[in-house]
């Protein structure tokens, strides 16, 4: 099974025999949907159901077209960060949120909270840059897969752990989607190990970046933790932008990385608006299910 066919209603790592292969573009609409509340209603039809499919809520959020006249009520903007606006807590199966990105306006790196994350851009446009986790983390999903066997690959896993893997590799990494596919223990040893730098210790990392994507008006994304990690950056000076999330499960808090160093810092996230409505002080999103 890959990404595409992975059960979103569960954690990532509850995932059985989940591949780590990206999904395909463009991707299938399989119906026009009208209006952000129609996609709502349609996703908690489909979330009804015991199993979704990550491609099932990627074609339904791909089939609404951004129209601002269903979203603007949710658009609200901070001078200073990007807002967080629920629009509805999907009866604790998902979240959907609208976020504002004034210009320049960016997220930390972040991890996904073993949850799935779909985006889909209503307004302007936005940069996803993706970076590989630390040596130093392992997120529970990479764990779960080594466990099961799942895709042996130098790239998951600490440096030590990669070394002892490769070894039972008959001393190759076997993932063939892996840029060190075939390389040999030694030449991972000796050579350009670019993950690990030994005199630095493995405690001062800097984070690997591992692709980069413009997202323009309705193209829809998605990652998991065993994808990697991201940030969004509107790289306007001047231009707004505007974004749909939908997580599942919903989660309250998740890890933000340094940059330079990979050390993560566990952070709650919050709420500027709910239901359109503009909150006192930013609101913790595990105080949601009483305030709606
Ligand atoms: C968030 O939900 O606050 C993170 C947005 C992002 O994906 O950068």
């Amino acid at each position: 099974m890959d990404v595409e066919n992975a059960n979103c209603k569960v954690r990532v790592s509850q995932c059985t025999d989940m591949e780590v292969i990206p999904i395909k573009r463009p991707l299938k609409i399989t119906h026009e949907i009208t209006g952000l509340e129609k996609l709502v209603e349609e996703l908690h039809k489909v979330f009804s159901n015991e199993r979704v499919n990550v491609q099932e809520v990627q074609s339904l959020m791909a089939g609404y077209k951004s129209d601002p006249k269903d979203w603007k009520k949710y658009a609200k903007f901070d001078r200073f960060r990007y807002t967080r606006n629920l629009v509805d807590s999907g009866n604790g199966a998902f979240n959907i949120m609208v976020l504002c990105w004034g210009p320049g306006h960016a997220s930390a790196i972040h991890d996904h909270a073993d949850s799935h994350c779909f985006m889909k851009l209503l307004h302007g446009s936005l940069e996803e840059v993706r970076y590989d986790w630390p040596s130093t983390v392992e997120p529970e999903v990479r764990r779960v897969q080594k466990n099961n066997n799942v895709q042996p690959c130098c790239c998951s896993g600490s440096d030590k752990e990669i070394v002892d893997k490769m070894a039972d590799l008959d001393m190759s990494c076997q993932n063939d989607r892996c840029p060190n596919f075939g390389r040999k223990i030694d030449e991972y040893r000796n050579g350009e190990n670019d993950k690990c730098n030994e005199e630095d210790g493995l405690d001062f990392e800097q984070m690997e970046e591992i692709g980069r994507t413009k997202l323009e008006v309705n193209d829809v994304c998605y990652i998991n933790d065993a994808l990697g990690l991201h940030r969004m950056e509107n790289p306007s000076h001047v231009d707004s932008a505007v974004s749909l999330h939908l997580y599942c499960p919903p989660f309250d808090s998740c890890r933000v990385f340094d940059a330079r160093t990979g050390k993560p810092t566990q952070v709650k996230v919050t709420f500027w608006s709910v239901n359109g409505k503009k909150v006192k002080k930013v609101i913790a999103a595990n105080e949601i299910v009483d305030s709606q």
